[in-house]
């Protein structure tokens, strides 16, 4: 665990820009479909976080060879198939879960793949039934034992799958796995995220032959090979949903370069309704609040509804938000870790079953916290804005999991945030 500490002192009246890194959770699955196709493959707009540096680590354990390129570019060399080494060990799957998504490009392209299966987490209980069972409709035999499932196919078959749950990641492996599948491949429920998209796109400038992306019912065509890529990352919502966050607590008016506002229209529609203001304008989004925000109800759902990501953030929002507010989450049963860390600073929250209750208050209190997740790190750092006295960020490890510089870019708009080491 990392010995430094985000200190966060009240800050109000954000001004500037801030530019709006690459997608977290675009950037490792892109990452992982570079083992479909042999050559050198460019992607642009990646973010500096340590989860793009394991993801790295998994694909050089592959026999990829990696290299980091000035301004937020990544340059993977992927070896013929008989030269990949299809097999991700635990010590890696550990540190990040979403390594998962290398199961579906490699038995696309290889046939076999043996992955150290992902534990629980902070969230709880995170099965990976849905990847399997479609795998196996498309004809993988899985043996799972000593921690680790080993997949085996001569070549996939096409078929038709339907998720029992949008899951995003399911649909990435399925959608890697079938680009290379015998037949066509038709994923019913599909997971619908910008970051499919940019998957489906990226595959697409690969050779494959993909229709629906972004919808929930997804046809690949399968083809006999794919050749490398250049692609730009898409710009992160989660990033971008943070600096609304820091907008609508401490005040000021903030342009998010980058940001897509269709890519997040519904929290818009209900940061909106708490009282900011959020337009879409060339190149970005401007943000603006000069009010106390408003409560608000809310409920977490899988695309185009709220995020469950977002969820820290607007229950951080909504702690300092006039009257009470509803929060009601559905995608993952344990994701509620946080809510002690926010009444540590003084937050008046009650949680009943997957409902949160807020009441809002007008300030928080600074005290020392632990960042039990990457969103809940942020959010706590959200938080600090308008804590009285100094909040104190622990296991910032967590926070850097999934954002480039966010004290530095924070700072740029004038918030009073230090790196502090423990000595
Ligand atoms: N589920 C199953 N079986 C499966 C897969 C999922 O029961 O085989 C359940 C999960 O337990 C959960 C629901 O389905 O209740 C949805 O989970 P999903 O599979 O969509 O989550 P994920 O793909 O593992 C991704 C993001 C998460 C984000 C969730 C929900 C990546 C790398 N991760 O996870 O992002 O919270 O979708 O949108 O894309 C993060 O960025 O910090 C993060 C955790």
């Amino acid at each position: 665990m990392s010995d430094v500490r985000f200190a966060i002192r009240p800050s109000t009246n954000l001004q500037g820009a801030v530019k709006i890194q690459g997608a977290k959770n675009s950037v490792l699955k892109l990452m992982a479909a570079t083992l479909l196709a042999e050559g050198e493959h460019r992607l642009e707009n990646v973010p500096n976080i340590s989860d793009v540096k394991i993801m790295a680590e998994i694909l050089r354990s592959m026999g990829c060879v990696i290299k980091f390129e000035k301004d937020g570019v990544l340059v993977i060399k992927t070896p013929p198939k008989d030269e990949i080494n299809p097999f991700a060990r635990y010590e890696l799957v550990e540190k990040m879960r979403a390594s998962i998504v290398v199961l579906g490009p490699l038995l696309g392209r290889c046939g076999q793949a043996e992955i150290s299966t992902p534990g629980g987490d902070d969230f709880g209980h995170r099965p990976i039934d849905y990847h399997l069972d479609g795998l196996s409709c498309m004809g993988v035999s899985f043996e799972q034992k000593h921690g680790y499932v080993s997949g085996t196919a001569k070549r996939l078959q096409g078929a038709r799958i339907t998720l029992e749950f949008p899951s995003h990641t399911a649909t990435d492996n399925l959608l890697m796995a079938a680009v290379l599948a015998d037949g066509c491949t038709v994923i019913e429920n599909a997971a619908r995220e910008p970051e499919i998209i940019d998957l489906a796109s990226m595959l697409c400038e690969m050779g494959a032959k993909i229709n629906g992306a972004g919808t929930s019912r997804i046809e690949i065509e399968g083809v006999e090979s794919l050749q490398p890529a250049d692609h730009e990352v898409i710009p992160d919502r989660l990033d971008a949903a943070t600096f609304i966050a820091a907008v609508a607590i401490a005040g000021g008016d903030v342009f998010l370069k980058g940001a897509r506002s269709t890519h997040m229209e519904t929290l818009l529609r209900k940061v909106r309704v708490m009282g900011v203001v959020a337009e879409g304008e060339h190149g970005g989004l401007r943000v603006r609040c000069d009010q106390r925000l408003k409560s608000l109800d809310v409920a977490t759902l899988p695309y185009p509804g709220v995020a469950t990501d977002y969820k820290p953030l607007v229950v951080t929002m909504l702690s300092v938000a006039a009257g009470v507010s509803i929060v009601t989450e559905n995608i993952f049963a344990g994701r509620f870790r946080y809510i002690d860390e926010l009444k540590r600073l003084g937050a008046d929250i009650s949680t009943e079953g997957h409902h949160v209750v807020v009441r809002g208050l007008l300030r928080l209190s600074g005290a020392p916290v632990r960042a039990p997740d990457v969103r809940a790190g942020a959010a706590l750092v959200v938080a600090g804005l308008v804590a009285d006295g100094e909040t104190e960020i622990f296991a910032i490890e967590h926070i850097q999991r999934g954002y480039e510089d966010l004290p530095l870019r924070l700072r740029s708009l004038g918030v009073d945030i230090s790196e502090r080491s423990g000595d």
